[in-house]
């Protein structure tokens, strides 16, 4: 059992970027299983910052081997500039240590086409998609219309036929009912044949084998999750939801192992909360507090640099990450930001029509109509990143976890004082 899951226990940007990073140190495989390029995940290591959308967060350590898998919707155009930044800034012979599965479902322009029309059109009630064109990327392996990433290396005929028939639908809607601009089968079966030359050097016929037999050998896989479980799409605030499964579960499902192998579920839980997007969100601050986490937390979006929408910790949507994904262990991401606060909210209930409720209603409308009922903790008005053990960190800082894992009945096992690397406390090993 040496196989641990990393998932995202709020509405995304966690923090399981660094986190991931930081694990790497200790893993021989990291890998990504869902989503797309709508995740960014950034790292931040010898003064420089990186903001990876696909490739797994493991990259920059030699000793690990990274494998996007089958639950990926592939942006082939986003992730051929992500391996030339790579390339261009770090010394790494990546055909060596990256594969993609011949089964992921591969994502072109016009899915993103689609779907910022689809946002564009709609009255009222947005998503606020990150426009990457994941739910039409989705729909289409839903549907059984997807190209795989082994279809791209067919012969050209073959290649454009394919491109043909998933091309049409959306050619007709996004011309005809979105009045775009016109789509060209020519033009994207030229761009398609330029990109197949990039990525043909990463091709994996079958990464589920390669980590059934790591895990066979115990060796160290992580499992690298992207959004976070309050976007899933069947247990998240639907609508307002990512298209994949973010849960856990969809570790196994989307990368093709079974349950057994599974060590750990750690879920990366920033000491606050935000969401970028439209949707319910309970213990959204107020614009003034809200305007202080921002600043402090630096609270734009990786991929699309919009502002997050900030709020206080809200422990009966953690209980419900807990449940749902199984979460063994948490790490505590962000706690550096909430330094200087003399006092920090913390929702414990909610109120809903009067009546208070230690738990999470899943039905967004619902959702929207609770109330938090807080509980305030005392801050502490010290700088806490360079300390690197729990037992150094104020005691206000100390309560605050301590309070956390009594509510929520896990255990903090890292806690994160800053975005680098080094500004991470441990309290037990990982693996
Ligand atoms: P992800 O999508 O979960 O990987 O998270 P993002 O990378 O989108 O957003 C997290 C942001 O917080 C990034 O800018 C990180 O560099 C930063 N970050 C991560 N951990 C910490 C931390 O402990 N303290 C501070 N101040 N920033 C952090
Ligand atoms: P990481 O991995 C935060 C949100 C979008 C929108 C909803 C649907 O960096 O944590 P989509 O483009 O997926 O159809 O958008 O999901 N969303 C994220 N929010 N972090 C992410 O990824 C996200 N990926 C999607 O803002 O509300
Ligand atoms: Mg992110």
């Amino acid at each position: 059992m040496s196989g641990i899951i990393v998932i995202g226990s709020q509405w995304g940007d966690e923090g399981k970027g660094k986190a991931v990073d930081v694990f790497s140190a200790k893993a021989d495989y990291v890998v990504r299983y869902q989503g797309g390029s709508n995740a960014g995940h950034t790292l931040n290591f010898n003064g420089q910052k990186k903001i990876l959308h696909l490739i797994p967060s493991g990259i920059f350590h030699s000793n690990t081997t990274c494998l996007i898998t089958s639950g990926v919707v592939l942006d082939i155009e986003t992730l051929v500039s992500e391996i030339k930044a790579i390339k261009e800034s770090h010394p790494l012979n990546l055909s060596a240590k990256f594969l993609i599965s011949d089964s992921a479902t591969v994502l072109l322009s016009y899915h993103k086409v689609l779907d910022q029309a689809r946002e564009k059109a709609l009255n009222g009630i947005k998503i606020g998609t990150t426009g990457k064109g994941i739910g039409p990327a989705y729909e289409d392996r839903a549907s059984r219309k997807a190209l795989l990433f082994s279809d791209l290396f067919t012969d050209r005929d073959t290649l454009k036929a394919n491109l043909e028939n998933n091309i049409n639908e959306k050619k007709f809607l996004i011309e005809n009912l979105y009045k775009e601009n016109p789509i060209s089968l020519e033009e994207t079966l030229n761009q398609t044949l330029l990109l197949r030359e990039e990525l043909k050097p990463y091709r994996c016929s079958d990464t589920s084998a390669i980590i059934y037999n790591a895990l066979k050998e115990n060796k160290k896989v992580l499992f690298e999750g992207a959004q976070g479980s309050l976007l899933d799409l069947l247990h998240g605030t639907y609508p307002y939801v990512t298209s994949s499964n973010t849960l856990a579960g969809a570790a196994l499902v989307g990368s093709g192992i079974g349950p057994g192998f599974i060590q750990k579920v750690i879920a990366i839980t920033k000491s606050y909360t935000t969401r970028v997007g439209e949707g319910p969100f309970p213990t959204e601050c107020s614009e003034q507090e809200g305007k202080v986490l921002q600043k402090k937390g630096e609270e734009w979006g990786a991929t699309t640099g919009r502002i997050r929408r900030c709020g206080w910790l809200d422990i009966p949507a953690l209980k419900y990450a807990v449940r749902i994904n199984g979460i063994t262990h948490l790490a505590l991401m962000k706690l550096d930001v909430l330094s200087d606060l003399k006092e920090i909210p913390v929702c414990t209930a909610y109120k809903i029509n009067g009546k208070i409720t230690p738990d999470y209603p899943v039905h967004s409308p619902q959702l929207t109509i609770s109330k938090p009922v807080y509980k305030n903790l005392p801050g502490w008005q010290e700088d806490i990143s360079h300390i690197r053990k729990f037992e150094h960190l104020p005691s206000a800082a100390q309560n605050y976890i301590n309070a956390i894992q009594k509510e929520i009945g896990v255990p903090v096992e890292i806690v994160s004082v800053g975005p680098s690397r080094e500004e991470t406390i441990w309290r037990h090993q990982l693996f």
